[in-house]
């Protein structure tokens, strides 16, 4: 049977649906309004009608549920409604064809942990700046090897972030395929649109947002101007550990998120920031082997207020107690409004830091990315931020930034519990 999709692809989306049947990794940077997911849904959906597998499995994933509906499903219904037999799962975001195939919308909301399991015969990541570090390696990859399965990533620019380390990779990686394609080379967005963009967008946002640009700061970043000044003045650079003084930790500590840990040492009157770690889905004694395995003399352990509440590993302690039985002393840090606490964060790295680049890779993507919501009716940013996979390192640093305020300066609200190594917790532990 002959079925025809409501979809003419454009000149470039047809060159492109070639590549993709080629190539099994493939790493497209389109401009805004390129057509990319329209294209890529199309792309999934002839796949799985024309699929002569045995109950295929095909995927869109995206940052988040609600967004995988918003910008998607609606296609998806457009695109799917000429098959004869095929049912629509609103509730599912899924499409069932009479072949057996699938096509799923999903988001990536919780790390990914919800798409562990599911296999996939080829799916597109949509917006990949958005999605975390980790979701390719330790979720996605798995999805695709029962079945050799292929992964489309597309998106626009947001900084040096994975999407990039993608993009960089894709260059030169045998079986991976890359395409960018910029406002200005394809027509697709009317000259006088594009113009009427660009004089109501800051510089930084047209060049990323329309002409692909990496190395445009993410409109709207906290800590972008303090980096930039900093990156400049060479102090984010090779800072390797000293043996001779001693690390402090600070943590921020997710319970079904992911927890960070920023490690820093005083060398004088400047902060070294020396190692980042961040994981999900762990409980206290996973980082207190981390702490260990990384061989550091330690300091003080830092952690906010919330160290205080239950742990969820079911024993009835609090995080702290079950850190304390661990070895791990946390010290309370104060709770500050948190534009206090960024207000702290931001002078911390003008304030003499220094960081590892390459240990605190994906602690300075965290805080190049951190960036507070636009606000697109009042064309202004609103003090509300936007949560991501940058926010636990984001917050980590802040908590960081708060622990040498205290030390420094003393104006802070004093310690709640004395440091010692007397067992305030008695005979328990
Ligand atoms: N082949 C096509 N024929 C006609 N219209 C198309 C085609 N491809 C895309 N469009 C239209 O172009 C517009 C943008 O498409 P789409 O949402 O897929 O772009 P996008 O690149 O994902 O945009 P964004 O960057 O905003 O996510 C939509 O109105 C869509 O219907
Ligand atoms: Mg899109």
């Amino acid at each position: 049977m002959d079925i025809q999709l409501p979809y003419t692809p454009r000149p470039l989306q047809a060159v492109l649906h070639q590549e993709l049947a080629q190539h099994r990794f493939s790493v497209l940077v389109m401009h805004r309004r390129f057509g990319k997911t329209l294209m890529v849904l199309a792309h999934l959906l002839r796949d799985a009608v024309m699929s002569k597998r045995k109950n295929p499995r095909y995927h869109y994933i995206t940052a988040s549920r609600v967004m995988a509906k918003q910008v998607a499903w609606d296609y998806c219904k457009m695109l799917a409604e000429v098959i004869p037999g095929v049912r629509m799962n609103e509730t599912e975001l899924r499409i069932d064809l009479p072949n057996g195939a699938r096509l799923q919308l999903l988001g990536a909301d919780d790390g990914g942990d919800r798409l562990r399991g599911i296999y996939s015969d080829g799916l597109v990541l949509d917006e990949v700046s958005l999605l975390s570090e980790t979701l390719f390696t330790q979720v996605i990859r798995p999805m695709l090897s029962d079945r050799q399965g292929y992964c489309v990533m597309i998106g626009t620019p947001a900084g040096h972030n994975l999407f990039y380390d993608y993009w960089c990779m894709a260059e030169s990686e045998p079986g991976w395929y890359r395409k960018m394609y910029k406002a200005d080379e394809t027509g697709i967005v009317p000259q006088e649109e594009l113009e009427a963009a660009k004089a109501a967008m800051s510089d930084d946002a047209y060049n990323q947002e329309f002409l692909c640009d990496f190395s445009a700061a993410t409109p709207g970043a906290i800590f972008a101007k303090e980096l930039a000044e900093i990156e400049e003045q060479g102090r984010i650079t090779k800072v390797p550990y000293d043996p001779g003084l001693r690390v402090d930790t600070h943590w921020d500590i997710g319970v079904s998120d992911a927890t960070a840990i920023v490690f820093t040492q005083k060398v004088g009157r400047a902060l070294h920031v020396i190692d980042y770690f961040e994981s999900r889905n762990e409980a206290l004694p996973f980082y207190a082997r981390v702490l260990e395995e990384k061989g550091y003399l330690y300091g003080t352990h830092n952690a906010p207020h919330d160290i205080e509440v239950t742990d969820w590993s079911g024993t009835g302690k609090t995080r702290r107690e079950v850190a304390y039985g661990l070895d791990i002393n946390f010290r309370v840090l104060p709770k500050l409004p948190l534009e206090d606490g960024l207000h702290a964060a931001k002078l911390q790295i003008k304030k003499g830091t220094w960081f590892d680049r390459e240990n605190c890779h994906q602690l300075l993507e965290c805080l190049r990315f951190y960036h507070r919501r636009y606000d697109p009716k009042n064309r202004m940013f609103r003090t509300s931020i936007v949560r991501n996979w940058a926010t636990h390192g984001a917050d980590a640093w802040r908590y960081c930034a708060i622990a040498q305020r205290e030390s420094f300066d003393g104006q802070m609200p004093p310690q709640r519990i004395a440091e010692s190594d007397y067992n305030p917790l008695g005979a328990q532990i």
